[in-house]
Parts: C-alpha cells; structure tokens; sequence
C-alpha cells in the first residue's frame, strides 16, 4: 500500500485555511486545491510499501512515540515550493518554535532508516499543501498567493498523536485512510 506518516489537523483550522484561500481558489487558476478533509501535515512519506512490513512501521513508530511529549503547532502564513516566482506547490506554514515537530520527525527517519526503509532526501519543512498548480499560472500568482496569507493565523494545532495513513490515488483525487494512531507518550523531547 502507498503510505505516509502525518498529523491531521482540527476543524478549526481546516475550515480557517479554507476561507483564506477562498478568494485564491474563486480566481479559477490551474491549481488542483487540497479537499478540506484531506489538510494534513506530511512527516515522512514512505511510499509503497509490502503489507507485511506495516507491523515492523508500527513497531518503530511506537517506540517514537514513547520518546516524545504532546506539543502544539500555530498555523500560520503561507508560501510556495520551490519558490512564489515558479510555484508547484502552495503551503500553509507553521510558527517557530518548531523543535519538537522536527525531533519528531528526525526521530522517525532514524527509527524507519533502522528498520531498513530509506531516508527522505528532502529536507523537512513542516507545512501543510493547500494547493498544486497543474498548468500554467498568470505572472506574480505565487506572490499574491503568499501576500494574501502572510500574518494570518489559522489555529493552534495539538499534536497529541501521529497517523500512519494509507494514501489511494483515484481519479475524484487522493483518498487518505488512518491505519494507526501512535500516541505521544514521552515526557519531553525524547
Ligand atoms: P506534502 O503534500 O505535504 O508535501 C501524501 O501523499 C503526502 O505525502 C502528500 O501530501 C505529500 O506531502 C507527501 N508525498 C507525496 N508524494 C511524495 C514523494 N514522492 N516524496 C515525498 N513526499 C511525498
């Protein structure tokens, strides 16, 4: 199954995201927007993987979970990958401090790397897609779309657990399934 690690985020701040990018999504550009339903925070995309190897997943990602404590994460702003000039990908961002999500996730591609799946080669930088563009865009989109969102909050998100999801991809879009949830049962950054 196609699999990924991840944080699910509350009503709130799915429906604040939601509203932001009304005007954005209103303009009818080439950009595929994330469903409501689907907002999420990514930590590490494993790809396909054997059905027989989402008990040794769960295994590794019950001892990280052990070794962290609850936190919570501010939504805030926005930006595009790789960049406004050129954007593929619109994003949500997070206010600093953001520590205790990146051990989190380092801790994760420790435990995953040790069970004999292979690191994710791009740097974390935790966010939430919102958007993907699918063709081209009128010039300046990316920076008005970053403009539009810059000093907006869209929440507090408590992270008291992580979700192993199962991702299928169909033609209505990507259908995400939790599979597991790990609990953050660590009294502090593990
Ligand atoms: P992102 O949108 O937060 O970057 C489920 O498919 C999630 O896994 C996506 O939302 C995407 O996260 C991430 N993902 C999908 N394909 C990926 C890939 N090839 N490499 C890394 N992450 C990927």
């Amino acid at each position: 199954m196609r699999a990924f690690l991840g944080i699910g985020l509350p009503a709130g701040t799915r429906e604040a995201i939601v509203s932001a990018i009304g005007q954005a999504r209103g303009l009818h550009a080439p950009v595929a927007w994330t469903a409501p339903g689907n907002l999420h925070i990514t930590l590490n995309f494993l790809g396909e993987i054997l059905p027989e190897r989402v008990a040794l997943v769960e295994r590794s990602m019950r001892v990280v979970a052990n070794g962290i404590g609850p936190f919570s994460l501010t939504a805030e702003g926005g930006g595009a990958f790789p960049g406004t000039r050129n954007p593929r990908i619109f994003w949500v961002g997070f206010r600093e401090p953001l520590e205790l999500v990146r051990q989190l996730q380092q801790n994760m591609g420790n435990a995953l790397s040790g069970a004999g799946f292979s690191r994710e080669d791009r740097p974390f930088h935790p966010h939430i897609t919102v958007g993907r563009t699918r063709g081209a865009l009128p010039p300046a989109w990316g920076e008005r779309f970053v403009q539009a969102l810059s000093g907006k909050g869209f929440g507090v998100v408590p992270v008291s657990f992580f979700t192993l999801y199962e991702s299928r991809l169909g033609p209505g879009g990507a259908v995400y399934t939790p599979v597991c949830d790990f609990r953050l049962a660590g009294s502090g950054k593990g």
